[in-house]
Parts: structure tokens; C-alpha cells; sequence
């Protein structure tokens, strides 16, 4: 098989598998010991750290020259141009809330380029995956997004954590209300992208996402037609705004970043 599609389909395996085990821990968090990272809303447990591990060496043993970027552990150098971008689960307050969405989230990057992506939603049983030039699918189906919508046309994924500026929030939101757009959250970045690809949302801004949370989105909203502009790296995070060219550009225009 192709390299890149090779490890799509390893991508989708072990987001089934992560996300397993992720159930796992769902059904009794409250067993969980989450500790406090940033913020009082930013919060890590061992149900991050094992799943990570674990898909951490499921990737070695399939590729051991392929790089890796995830959140809970330090990123490590390849060999073979390839990048594994991990968040083992996105939307961990939601998680330890018992919220069903939370998503597992693996992303590909060839020559610092996003190339693939796979998003697990296991409470939804929901699989988005994405591959460049090939598409991208929900649980089987292809994606196509509406080149028609506004910002106005259905509602807007808005993912500012407590370290977003409340004066550059209140401004957001009075800018996107003047305009007809309605706000959604669900605390999920990835799977926020995934419901942009979906036409589950007309677009998606978030000021601040670091690479894991929205590499594999970014590949699934290109793949069903959508922009998607990040002006973060693996190194530091950055805003992140996704819709079709319309809603693109009137994010960034309200976002006050252009
Ligand atoms: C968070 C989610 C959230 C976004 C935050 C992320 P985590 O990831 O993607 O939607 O707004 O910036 O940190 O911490 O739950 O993996
Ligand atoms: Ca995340
Ligand atoms: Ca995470």
C-alpha cells in the first residue's frame, strides 16, 4: 500500500482502539484522579496520559522512523518525513463532565503539512477520516461541504478557553451576532472541525488550539472542499478559523486577526 494511505489505515485502527480504552475510562471517571494544568478548566488524568502512551507505542511499532507531537508527552524526531499529531482525548473536560462529546484525535504531517487526519467521537460512534487528494468520509460516507452557506446560515463553533481576552471575545461575539451567526460549543475542537466538514456547522474559530487539537480537522475540512487557516505550529499554538471561502474569510474579518 501507498506510505500515506498505509497509515491513514493505521490511523483509523488505533483511533478505534484509543478510543476503547478512552470508553473505558469514561464509564468510571469517577475513579479518575484529574489534576489541575493551565487553568481550572484545563485538566489532565491518567486516562489522557495511558491512551497517549499507548498509542505513543502503537506508532513506533508500526512506523519507527515516523515523528510524533501529542499533548501529554514531550514530541519525539523521525526519520521518515512523516509527523503523528496525537491528542488522546479531545474535550477532556467534557469527558470527566460525562459529556459524550470527546473525540480521540490523530493527525498526519508530511513535510510539516497536514496530509491526514482521523477523528473518533466513540460515545457518538462517529469516525471522520481524511486523506490529501482522497477525501473525506464519516463513517463511510463521503463529505461535502455547502459552498453557499454564511456565517448566518446555521451556527458557529467558538472554542475560546479561559485564556482567550474577554474584550477580544465580546467583541467576536457582538461582531458575529450583528451579523445573523449564532454561537455553538461543545468543547472539542477537533470534533467541532469535523462537524464543519459535516455541514453540521457553517465555521469554526478558535483563537487560541494548539497543533493536536486541530491537524487531522484541518485535513478533513480541506478534503470535503472548506478553507482552513492556523497560524500556530508544533511548537507553539495559534488561531484556527474553517468554513467554506465565505465564512473563512468573515471569521477572519471578525476575529480582528486580518
Ligand atoms: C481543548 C479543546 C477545546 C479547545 C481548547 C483545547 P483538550 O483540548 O480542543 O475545544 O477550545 O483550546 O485545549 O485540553 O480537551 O485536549
Ligand atoms: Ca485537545
Ligand atoms: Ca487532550
Amino acid at each position: 500500500m501507498e506510505p500515506l494511505r498505509a497509515r491513514q489505515a493505521v490511523a483509523e485502527a488505533l483511533a478505534r482502539g484509543a478510543g476503547a480504552r478512552a470508553r473505558k475510562f469514561f464509564l468510571q471517571r469517577d475513579t479518575l484522579h484529574p489534576e489541575l494544568k493551565s487553568d481550572s478548566q484545563d485538566l489532565v488524568s491518567e486516562a489522557d496520559r495511558s491512551i497517549e502512551a499507548w498509542l505513543r507505542r502503537a506508532i513506533r511499532r508500526h512506523f519507527p522512523g515516523d515523528g510524533i507531537v501529542g499533548e501529554e508527552e514531550a514530541a519525539t524526531e523521525g526519520t521518515s518525513g512523516f509527523v503523528w499529531v496525537i491528542d488522546p482525548i479531545d474535550g477532556t473536560m467534557p469527558f470527566l463532565v460525562g459529556q459524550p462529546n470527546w473525540t480521540v484525535s490523530i493527525g498526519l504531517a508530511c513535510g510539516g503539512e497536514p496530509v491526514a487526519g482521523v477523528i473518533y467521537a466513540p460515545m457518538l460512534r462517529e469516525l471522520y477520516s481524511a486523506v490529501a487528494g482522497g477525501g473525506a468520509r464519516l463513517n463511510g460516507r463521503s463529505l461535502a461541504m455547502n459552498p453557499d452557506w454564511t456565517i448566518a446560515s446555521t451556527t458557529i463553533g467558538f472554542g475560546a478557553t479561559q485564556k482567550a481576552l474577554p474584550a477580544e471575545v465580546g467583541a467576536f461575539v457582538e461582531g458575529l451576532y450583528r451579523e445573523g451567526g449564532v454561537l455553538f460549543r461543545v468543547g472539542s475542537g477537533a470534533l467541532m472541525l469535523a462537524y464543519v466538514a459535516a455541514n453540521r456547522l457553517a465555521g469554526y474559530y478558535d483563537p487560541t488550539l494548539h497543533c493536536w487539537d486541530c491537524w487531522a480537522g484541518m485535513v478533513l475540512v480541506r478534503e470535503a472542499g472548506g478553507l482552513v487557516s492556523f497560524d500556530g505550529d508544533f511548537t507553539r499554538p495559534g488561531a484556527m478559523w474553517a468554513g467554506n471561502a465565505t465564512v473563512h474569510a468573515a471569521l477572519r474579518r471578525l476575529s480582528g486577526r486580518d
